[in-house]
């Protein structure tokens, strides 16, 4: 993606030493965009903590150098090598429980470091993998732009006109390593020529719509709106929205789909108003050991001061928080829900499109279904 005309990815080795990783701290979007250089792994997982990178392929990028960082400064002898990396290894995992990403890349790197001979050739494992991790995120999200694409182009061709996308959250660039899910076939479609116009959702309580989508798609120069979360019901009764596509941080192999707090809603009226609902997913945000995505998927349940506090600039354009709610008063902060599959048009995955159920599911990716779902 680029940004003031340099390309960027959103994770990456810092180009003059490879004990650090560089971040862009995303909650400092839209008002300024800085980089981090983290050296240990406790920052990068307070970094995932705290949101500093967020979105499903990040984090789970972000756990991998999160590895990484922690086999650089891992003890040399074996056992107390085994018993220090699998205790790193839990942190990182329970840093954020609904994506599965975090879990999926944590053991990868556990697997890729077994083993290993010195601790040098350990170090060099471990970095080689993050690597690569990362460079199949980036991966996973351009294929499906050009899997998303003709979705759009359909659609462009049938009105003649602009084609009115609606997105919740920040499914794009910075939510993974390039990119992005949802946004993904956004920008195939705009780089074709096909006139595109987004309907942004704010996407309370953090606001990843309002900050994020809305300055990336800028950044690309793509027309778009923020609305209220709740406006979009309203958009589809009159006919503004052509379609929805949203993205995943934890997709079973039956089809349903956990995506940020409010994606059910709006799955909910696209089906009342017979307006296709497309979730973006790739094969590292699927579970493939659960069934029912409602039952079995861990929800987040953020920090209330998120709901209480609202961040912004002020009038002399510094960044400020300030109290929305009655101190008084009782939040509860639920950060994800789950879309049935039902509910959901098709999948857009890095391996195609397919229905949202098991069967469908399977054809795309036989091998993780038949290995037991990992
Ligand atoms: O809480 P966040 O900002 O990490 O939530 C991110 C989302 O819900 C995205 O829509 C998402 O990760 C899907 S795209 C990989």
């Amino acid at each position: 993606m680029l940004v003031n005309g340099i390309h960027y990815r959103t994770i990456w080795v810092d180009e003059n030493s490879e004990e650090l990783i560089c971040i862009i701290d995303q909650t400092r979007l839209p008002f300024e965009f800085v980089i981090k250089k983290i050296d240990c792994y406790q920052d990068m997982i307070k970094a995932i903590v705290d949101m500093e990178v967020r979105g499903a392929g990040l984090i789970g990028a972000a756990s991998a150098f999160a590895v990484y960082l922690a086999v650089l400064r891992a003890p040399k002898d074996d056992a107390q090598f085994d018993a220090y990396i699998k205790e790193v290894a839990s942190k990182i995992k329970s840093s954020r429980p609904t994506a599965i990403n975090l879990e999926w890349a944590t053991d990868r790197m556990l697997q890729a470091i077994q083993n290993t001979g010195s601790s040098v050739q350990r170090i060099k494992i471990a970095l080689d993998q993050a690597i690569k991790i990362a460079d199949e995120d980036s991966e996973f999200g351009r294929m499906i732009g050009i899997h998303g694409l003709p979705l759009i182009e359909k659609i462009s061709k049938k009105n003649g006109d602009v084609v009115n996308i609606l997105t919740h959250c920040n499914a794009g660039w910075l939510a993974l390593v390039d990119y992005g899910t949802a946004l993904s076939p956004i920008y195939a479609a705009h780089e074709k020529g096909i006139k595109v116009h987004v309907w942004v959702d704010e996407t309370r309580p953090r606001n990843q719509g309002a900050s994020l989508t809305a300055w990336e798609l800028n950044a690309a120069g793509i027309p778009h709106t923020v609305i209220a979360d709740n406006a979009g019901g309203l958009l589809m009764q009159n006919g503004k929205v052509d379609l929805v596509i949203v993205g995943s941080d934890r997709t079973t192999h039956t089809g349903d789909v956990c995506n940020k707090i409010g994606t059910y809603l709006k799955a909910l009226a696209a089906n009342d108003n017979n307006i296709p609902f497309y979730a973006a997913v790739y094969s590292s945000s699927f579970d493939w050991t659960i069934k029912d995505g409602l039952k079995d998927i861990p929800i987040e349940q953020r920090n209330g001061d998120e709901l209480r506090y609202i961040k912004g600039l002020d009038n002399t354009s510094k960044i400020k928080e300030v109290c929305i709610i009655p101190s008084s008063s009782p939040v509860s902060n639920y950060a994800f829900d789950v879309t049935p599959a039902r509910l959901i048009t098709a999948l857009i995955t890095e391996r195609g499109i397919c229905n949202a159920n098991p069967e469908s599911i399977a054809v795309l990716f036989p091998e993780k279904v038949k290995n037991n779902r990992k």
